[in-house]
């Protein structure tokens, strides 16, 4: 005779068969145990997202700006020059003073053939460029080498100030021109 139920009866749970117990369990087991993978990769990718965002702000805020060193400059009193080349500019600055028998004059240290720094060769009384051979006079003139025209001269004067010297590499005199002539391409020397 089969067994009646009640409206209040509590019917016992039929238990699972063994196989689906087992894998109900398993898959928990694997949900738990994969559980913390899931939120170290969801915290990486938020860190990430976060780095980058970061990094676009940093660019805007400080931009790449490439600080050149300002080109004027005081280069001491003339009486401080000897005759010959003087090359604790050129670093810096990137001009050579020279002083001649009557004057000083500043020749910009870039090749006008592609834009190399030449050397200046005491041994050999030239400035040499090591890219593809231009060779220049003392005087910036250009004689061996690709380079198609002389050096360029630097406006160069004397403060009414402290009567040092004024070099001001924004200002080019350029001897196809003739303008080396020019009072400002040069400083007179007695
Ligand atoms: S750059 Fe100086 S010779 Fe070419």
């Amino acid at each position: 005779m089969s067994e009646e139920i009640t409206p209040y009866q509590v019917v016992p749970k039929t238990p699972l068969a063994g196989s689906a117990a087992a894998e109900i369990r398993d898959q928990g087991e694997i949900s738990r145990r994969s559980f913390p993978w899931v939120l170290t990769i969801a915290w990486s990718t938020l860190a990430a997202a976060l780095g980058g965002l970061a990094s676009i702000l940093g660019r805007f805020l400080f931009p790449n700006v490439l600080f050149e060193p300002p080109t004027r400059f005081k280069a001491g009193e003339p009486s401080l020059y000897a005759l010959g080349v003087d090359e604790r500019w050129k670093e810096k600055y990137g001009v050579w003073i020279v002083r001649d028998t009557t004057s000083i004059y500043a020749l910009v240290a870039v090749c006008v053939h592609l834009g190399c720094t030449p050397n200046w060769l005491a041994a050999q009384n030239k400035f040499k460029c090591p890219c593809h051979g231009s060779g220049y006079y003392v005087s910036g003139i250009n004689f061996e080498g690709p380079a198609p025209r002389p050096l360029e001269r630097a406006e160069i004067g004397v403060s009414a100030e402290d009567g040092q010297i004024i070099v001001d590499k924004a200002v080019r005199y350029l001897y196809e021109r003739g303008q080396w002539g020019d009072p400002k391409a040069f400083v007179k020397m007695a």
